[in-house]
């Protein structure tokens, strides 16, 4: 039998492991914080209905082809498609993909440390009592004061750049394995008193309609776009974090039942985040359509007004940090992975490395929503222009190639044997919708958003 590769960087000690990491990876700000936000400024349930198919059709099988290259692999993602293509007696360029990327995960990191450092600001702001009775103009005013104060922004986003750096150097069992262990746990056992708390509170219906009724005459091609680009961002997809982690992912482990239970337990947690966040929205007449301050210039206002709010608003952000924070860690593992093997130095250095530059990078948007905030190009900040290019053109883009690699450049033979489905109807279904849905479907979403359609008298944007 062919003797099976092991990773350089370690293995997780078992599948619960991975499932806790990769569920860690996927569960972040992008469910809590962009979600309803996004949700809010695209109308509400057409556009929700949209991302549930995305995850459904693209994002399982997305994930599965993903964390199928990095354990076939076994090394950072362009490496682990260097390898396959090989395997495959595909191009080389193929690992171009790889590069791409790593650097969408880099540069997401440059922004995920600067909100997440809004979220840490905000427990020690919410447990201080800050919000207590306060009016919604004393709310927003305060988290405007807090946007201004750059040098605040950047003691909060070098916290957790340092926590990100000194998990990462641990490795993957001493590092990444332990932080999840903990973290994950908790950030459930929070979730769930939230949620036990809210379901004894206020009226849901208004919230619930508006994420789950449809109303498509307000959505546009842009708001299609969105949503698909969120449901990779969401899952942690295309941007090589997967294909990392399934570098370390043991042999003998269902990649296909893994990837379901990642999704849905992703999708779970951003709806239950709506649910608990609209209702309020709603409740003391904000708006929907706020952008990304949404839970952090409303929220706290609710917590200002109920019983314990002091306590559940500190947990609240205490989640968010924990969700975030998981989150983070997995968005540097692809680039210090890579660092590693391609310049043979040691992890330390290759996290001090990365680290520099991520610090740097991050301050373009700390400064996004100060100094620079009318220093545009395309009409977007820096800030919304790096989460514009990654989340709407890299992602997708991405996502368009993982489909092509594995289920065209790879042989048919690589992808069964990865998979261990054998013939099953689950390994054919995965196969076509590879082959043909996903693509098609991401190319339609990109020419409808780039006008291809009007020739035809279609105007769907
Ligand atoms: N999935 C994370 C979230 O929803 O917050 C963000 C993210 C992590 C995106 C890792 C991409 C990634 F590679």
């Amino acid at each position: 039998m062919e003797e099976k590769r092991q990773s350089v960087h370690g293995q997780w000690s078992s599948r619960t492991a991975f499932v806790l990491a990769a569920t860690g990876s996927a569960v972040g700000l992008g469910n809590i914080w962009k979600f309803p936000y996004i949700t809010g400024q695209n109308g509400g349930g057409a556009f929700v209905l949209v991302y549930l198919i995305c995850i459904l059709i693209i994002g399982i099988p997305v994930m599965m082809g993903e964390i199928l290259i990095g354990r076939r692999g076994r090394q950072s993602p362009s490496h682990s498609i260097a390898y396959l293509a090989k395997e495959a007696g595909a191009p080389r360029i193929w690992t171009l993909m790889g590069i791409m990327g790593i650097s969408a995960s880099f540069l997401i990191l440059t922004f995920y440390v600067v909100i997440a450092g809004w979220a840490v600001a905000y427990i020690i702001v919410t447990a201080s009592g800050t919000f207590t009775g306060a009016s919604a103009e004393a709310v927003g005013a305060y988290f405007d004061d807090f946007l201004a104060d750059s040098s605040g922004l950047i003691f909060w986003s070098t916290l957790v750049t340092l926590g990100t750096l000194v998990t990462v150097a641990g490795g993957v069992r001493k590092g990444l394995e332990r932080a999840v262990t903990w973290l994950m746990p908790g950030m459930l056992v929070i979730l769930l008193i939230l949620v036990g708390y809210a379901l004894s509170t206020g009226s849901f219906i208004e919230g619930f309609s508006f994420l789950f009724k449809p109303d498509f005459t307000k959505l546009s091609a842009d708001g299609v776009l969105v949503a698909l680009g969120h449901a990779f961002f969401t899952l942690s997809l295309a941007s090589g974090v997967m294909i990392a982690y399934g570098a370390y992912l043991p042999e003998d482990t269902s990649i296909f039942q893994t990837s379901v239970i990642v999704c849905a337990a992703d999708t779970a947690v951003a709806l239950i985040a709506g649910l608990a966040i609209f209702p309020i929205v709603f409740a003391y007449g904000l708006d929907v359509s706020e952008g990304p301050g949404l839970i952090f210039a409303t929220l706290p206002i609710a917590f200002g007004q109920m019983p314990f709010g002091t306590f559940f608003g500190t947990l609240f952000f205490i989640m968010l940090s924990f969700a975030a924070f998981t989150s983070a860690i997995s968005l540097l593992e692809p680039t210090v992975a890579w660092i590693v093997e391609r310049f043979s130095v040691t992890r330390l250095r290759a996290v001090v490395i990365s680290g520099t530059v991520l610090w740097v990078l991050s301050l373009g948007t700390v400064f996004s929503f100060s100094k620079w905030a009318e220093i545009k190009l395309f009409g977007r900040t820096f800030f919304a222009n790096l989460d514009y290019l990654t989340a709407n053109i890299m992602l997708p883009l991405g996502g368009l190639l993982v489909a092509g690699f594995t289920a065209w450049a790879m042989k048919e033979s690589a992808t069964r044997d990865e998979l261990g489905l054998g013939d099953s109807p689950v390994y054919s279904t995965w196969r076509f919708v590879m082959r043909y849905i996903a693509p098609v479907a991401i190319v339609i979403v990109f020419l409808a958003k780039l006008g291809a359609f009007k020739h035809f008298g279609i105007d769907l944007s």
